[in-house]
């Protein structure tokens, strides 16, 4: 069967996908569809991991990430620890079309959007803080004890009380149970009617970061990839992907001739070589429109549409236990 046009996202994408599947079937291109899927997931207000409001850090600071590439020119955008705008997925394609460079962090990635007309927002509400509060106050998450009084001591005075809390306790393994339960990001792929295929990322990060963390959405080869023939997004912990490259490496074995299926399910393999805790879901598209999805943790699910579809369908991603 041939797809004149296909595009699919992660479990929080099907508030966009619908606007991002009609600008396919009218001709609109890739970029086109995964930017306006994500504008519209980045404004639910109730997707606490993506945009509006998204986790804070742990000051309570939403610092957002985002990412956009381009199959056939390999051109790319992203943005990072970024603070007051309601959109960077906009800001990291303006990123990749008008700038000479491929990321802009924090300030300086301010400074970009604010030139370029974005208009800087309050990006959190009442319930966004309320949100925060609960994990502050060990209600919205199992935490040992420890990990409570972790949470409340680097939140009361973060930048006195980190090396004594770090030492103190096991800051490390209280993130990685944390990234197991508070996790999301959203990730949109398009194939267009040229046949040109895009990616898009976008996220808050993991809940109560250390501010100025950089997870992997923005981090191209990581989070995100996109060729000429598949593109390749992950959620997740992105100090995972970061450390794996998984992304990019889901594109290349697709290039070198493995399967969509076998590319996608090695990157979750992958994890085994490293003997780390940690969550990660792959996304990926060729450039037939098929997709497939892989994650380590059972009960996840994406969404999927193309030109032989009236409305996205909802899929369940295929789980690797990873103990086998
Ligand atoms: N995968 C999103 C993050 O770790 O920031």
């Amino acid at each position: 069967m041939t797809l004149d046009y296909a595009i699919c996202g992660t479990r929080n994408a099907n508030v966009g996908l619908p606007t991002g599947s009609k600008i396919l079937s009218e001709g609109g291109s890739a970029l086109d569809a995964v930017e306006e899927s994500i504008k519209l997931i980045e404004n639910n207000p109730y997707d606490i991991t993506v945009g509006f409001n998204g986790f804070p850090n742990l000051q309570g600071i939403v610092e957002l990430d985002a990412s956009i590439m381009d199959g056939k020119t390999r051109q790319a955008g992203s943005i990072a620890a970024v603070r007051n705008f309601r959109h960077p997925i906009s800001i990291a394609r303006k990123v990749m079309e008008l700038s000479p460079h491929v990321m802009l962090v924090g300030e300086g990635a301010e400074k970009f959007a604010r030139a370029l007309g974005f208009v800087e927002e309050e990006i959190i509400d009442e319930l966004g803080m309320r949100n925060y509060y609960k994990v502050m106050e060990g209600k919205s998450l199992e935490m040992p004890q420890e990990a409570q009084t972790l949470v409340r001591e680097l939140f009361m005075k973060f930048d006195d009380h980190l090396k004594d809390v770090m030492e103190k306790y096991s800051v490390r393994e209280w993130y990685r149970k944390l990234s197991f339960d508070k996790h999301g990001t959203t990730n949109v792929i398009a194939l267009d009617r040229e046949g040109n295929l895009a990616v898009g990322v976008s996220t808050s990060g993991l809940a109560m970061k250390f501010p100025g963390r950089v997870g992997d959405s923005p981090i191209f080869g990581a989070g995100i990839y996109c060729s000429e023939v598949a593109g390749a997004a992950c959620t997740g912990t992105g100090e995972l992907a970061i450390r794996l490259s998984t992304a990019r490496l889901v594109v290349d074995r697709y290039e070198r001739n493995l399967s969509l299926e076998e590319s996608t399910k090695m990157g979750i393999s992958d994890l085994k070589k490293i003997n780390e805790k940690g969550v990660l879901h792959i996304l990926s598209m060729d450039n037939r429109g098929f997709c497939r999805a892989f994650t380590n943790k059972d009960g996840i699910f994406h969404f999927y549409a193309n030109s032989h579809m009236k409305n996205p369908e909802k899929r369940q991603s295929n789980f690797v236990d990873l103990t086998k």
